[in-house]
């Protein structure tokens, strides 16, 4: 997040990493998510020969088969309209923030005044929701932007407990986890890192800031590892930190932070592959850069390889993922709280080259799909059972209460042809179009 200011300060943060067990799939946040990885990969390689043949229309659809039956309701394009309040005077905050060139539902989202907050903001008192309300037709579904962080006390279980702060916000409180069977029903499992109270030079001091927390099993230690960005208030020490645990659901031990490769380093992710590789992904350079590196063998630091790819392109946010053996990525760009528009990548080695394959937003309005659906990308989960379909995981920031940032997740979906024509592939179709489909509210298939 905040690229370009870093007195804008502090973000949630997010959990990701995968885990397989057999008989009992335990879905578990930290912050986000600990899970199992349930999505078979199975590319033949007779499709792969064909790639390499001239198009035509059979190969077309070998290559981009339609989407899985059970997603037919979720590939739905659904238009949202959102009209903009009479004009009137904004509050001196928001006109501040005024970004280069302003768009007036950007300007409203921003305002804290705003008569149409509430669209992008439910109360949560009233936007009650989940399997213990009595909701009629409308239970086991989705609403973007209706999930928050915090605050044990509601039904909002898809939380992250207290994350980070600066000085003139809510103190750090650590690193919350939930856990999940079936990505509906959450149990609130408490702080798994904490805080430090009083020690003014750790790392986790409260008046510092942890972000983006992710969490890793390692299969040959039987440790669950989590890589953090850790910064000061002013965001100058620009480091990851990396905690481990025997559970997913804690206590993590605090291990160090350190700057990667001798490079700062902002957002970040980690991203464990079918081979038990790791990867650290981190947006450095002052976020010019995104630098992608193997971690060892336990997780608990990053090797001496390095690559730098996107050069010069501002994107952060990353959140990776795989489907038949491409890699993908939906970043960011740097705008500080106000959201952006998203693009999503693609790549056949991990390590890069990374390609631009678009914006992936459909549905919604034009506004809506400038700006990831007033939101910014963290994770994206695979879905259970369905081979190319995911779960896309967003922030929706909101800089007056931080707190009070929501979360947005909606249906990520691979297929069809890439509607950018690509820099290395000589005009052909090779990439799969990844496309995240609005929906005001949805249910798992
Ligand atoms: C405070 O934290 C620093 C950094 O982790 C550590 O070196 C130091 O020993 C700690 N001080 C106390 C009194 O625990
Ligand atoms: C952050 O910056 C302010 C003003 O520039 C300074 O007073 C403060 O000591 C800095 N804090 C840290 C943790 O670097």
């Amino acid at each position: 997040m905040p690229g370009n200011s870093p007195s804008l300060g502090l973000r949630g943060f997010s959990g990701g990493g995968c885990r397989h067990s057999l008989l009992t799939i335990v879905w578990t946040v930290v912050g986000f998510f600990l899970a199992a990885h349930l999505i078979s990969l199975y590319t033949s390689k007779d499709d792969q020969q064909q790639q390499q043949q001239a198009p035509s229309h059979h190969l077309q659809q070998q290559l981009h088969p339609p989407p899985h039956p059970a997603l037919r309701e979720l590939v739905r394009v659904k238009e949202e309209i959102l009209r903009l309040p009479p004009p009137r005077k904004r509050s001196p905050r928001t006109s501040k923030r005024r970004s280069r060139k302003p768009i007036p539902m950007v300007e409203e989202f921003l305002d804290d005044k705003s008569p149409i907050r509430h669209l992008f903001f439910p109360d949560m008192k009233t936007a009650a929701f989940g399997p213990t309300k009595d909701m009629g037709n409308d239970a086991f579904h989705y609403f973007p932007g209706r999930f928050g962080w915090t605050r044990k006390e509601t039904q909002f279980k898809l939380t992250a407990e207290g994350f980070c702060t600066t000085r003139n916000l809510a103190r750090t409180i650590g690193v919350g986890c939930y856990s999940s069977k079936d990505l509906w029903t959450w149990k609130n499992e408490g702080i798994v890192l904490g805080a430090e109270e009083t020690n003014k030079t750790h790392d986790l001091h409260k008046s510092n800031v942890l972000e983006r927390p992710k969490v890793i099993y390692n299969e040959k230690t039987g440790k669950y590892v989590m890589w953090m960005h850790i910064d000061d208030a002013n965001y100058t020490k620009a480091s990851v930190g990396v905690a481990i645990s025997d559970h997913p659901t804690g206590p993590f031990e605090y291990l160090y932070s350190k700057r990667p490769h001798g490079f700062d380093s902002r957002d970040m992710t980690v991203f464990k592959d079918d081979d038990g590789v790791a990867y650290l992904f981190y947006s450095s350079e002052v976020n010019s850069v995104l630098h992608i590196g193997p971690l060892t063998e336990d997780y608990l630091d990053v090797t001496p390889v390095m690559k730098r790819v996107m050069v010069g392109q501002h994107r952060e946010a990353p959140a990776i993922f795989k489907h038949e053996n491409t890699y993908y990525m939906i970043t960011s760009w740097c705008t500080g709280w106000a959201p952006n528009e998203a693009l999503a990548h693609a790549a056949e080695s991990i390590m890069g080259p990374w390609e631009k394959l678009g914006n992936p937003c459909v549905g919604g309005n034009k506004v809506s799909r400038l700006t990831t659906f007033f939101a910014q990308s963290t994770y994206v989960f695979p879905l259970p059972g369905v081979p190319g379909a995911f779960i896309f995981m967003a922030d929706r920031w909101k800089p007056s209460d931080l707190r009070d940032s929501r979360y947005v997740w909606l249906p990520l979906v691979i297929g069809g042809p890439a509607d950018q024509p690509l820099e290395s592939s000589f005009g052909f179709p090779m990439w799969s179009r990844v496309s995240i489909y609005w929906h005001s509210k949805w249910h798992l298939p």
